[in-house]
């Protein structure tokens, strides 16, 4: 069964063929990050407006690259929520469209469970459920049971910042750019982790498997407002500091979980699952004995339309 799926939700205009749920015939991106880089975080109004320039080519483009036609395609999949409204709703009209058009179905997918969803595309070997998910991202930050296919159970989420939105806030703090995940990690590498010592927060019982990010990132600005003036090397120290810190509770929380509901299988999803030391140290404290997944790809974490078709397809499947 073949699914093109279309994903506008912040700003990637995003458009993709998978077959069966796995196996991905064409992923096609354009982003208007470029536009959000000076004002450190996506103005809504001006990703919409991309997501209306880009949205036919990106179609197309998608459809051509699969070697598909209309014909070929058995639903339509769409990001309907959560999201900026503005930039959903031209995913939404051109998903209703070209299933008026095409006359094909049209399957509503909520983008979290793209995230999750993600960690099936292109695998050999299926998961195997129970599976606890880390779903990591700008815009959200939980934890998810999962017992089946679309049995989603939240066990926890942050109460405050997600994990991706702290390294966005702390990267325009010391002046390193948008999205600031991927230049943080990079900037820690040359960074000693122990030059700064931040919160943990959130590590006692009472908040077992809830997140908090944002005075995390507070005790960051405090320290930045405390130095005179900080050197390339500080920069680096502060964003390993940071990033150390925002792992460690990730993978512990991770850890309660996994033993708490005796899972087979722990997935990484989400923008933040790209990240190296988050993988390096959920390997290193996760037992053997669990099978530890993240997206195949790296374009599979951050936001795409794969994982819209994969979580639309097995939205429906009947097995
Ligand atoms: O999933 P995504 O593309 O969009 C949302 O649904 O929010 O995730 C984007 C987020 C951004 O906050 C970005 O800073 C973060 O994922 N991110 C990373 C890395 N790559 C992207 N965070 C930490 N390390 C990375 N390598
Ligand atoms: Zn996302």
């Amino acid at each position: 069964m073949k699914l093109f799926a279309i994903e506008t939700s912040c700003d990637e205009t995003a458009a993709a063929v998978v077959e069966d749920g796995v196996r991905v015939l064409s992923n096609v991106i354009a982003t208007s990050l470029d536009l959000h880089v000076e004002t450190g975080g996506v103005v809504p109004e001006v990703a919409a407006r991309e997501h209306l320039r880009q949205i036919s080519p990106v179609v197309d483009k998608a459809l051509f690259e699969a070697g598909c036609v209309w014909t070929d395609i058995d639903a339509i999949a769409v990001t309907t929520s959560p999201g900026l409204t503005a930039s959903l709703l031209v995913g939404v009209n051109t998903a209703q469209t070209l299933a008026y058009i095409h006359q094909k179905p049209l399957i509503e997918v909520n983008h979290i469970h793209g995230h999750i969803y993600a960690n099936f595309l292109e695998r050999e070997v299926p998961p195997e459920f129970p599976v606890l998910v880390l779903t990591v991202s700008g815009g959200h930050n939980e934890l998810v049971l999962m017992r089946g296919h679309h049995q989603f159970e939240k066990i926890g989420e942050t109460l405050d910042d997600a994990a991706g939105e702290a390294f966005d806030k702390v990267a325009r703090l010391l002046g390193l750019g948008y999205p600031g995940g991927p230049i943080i990690s990079k900037m820690a590498e040359e960074g000693d982790f122990m030059a700064f010592k931040f919160p943990r927060p959130m590590l006692d019982e009472a908040n077992e498997f809830n997140f908090s990010f944002s005075g995390l990132k507070s005790a960051v600005r405090r320290e930045v407002e405390r130095l005179d003036s900080a050197t390339d090397q500080t920069i680096k120290d502060l964003a390993a500091s940071f990033q150390q810190a925002v792992v460690e509770v990730l993978v512990e929380k991770l850890l309660f979980a996994a033993q708490a509901y005796e899972v087979k299988e722990v997935h990484l999803a989400g923008g933040v699952s790209a990240n190296r030391l988050l993988r390096q140290l959920a390997e290193q404290r996760l037992p053997d004995d669990l099978v530890l997944r993240w997206p195949v790809q790296t374009i599979f974490c951050t936001d795409n339309a794969a994982m819209i078709g994969a979580a639309g397809y097995f939205g429906i499947r009947s097995d």
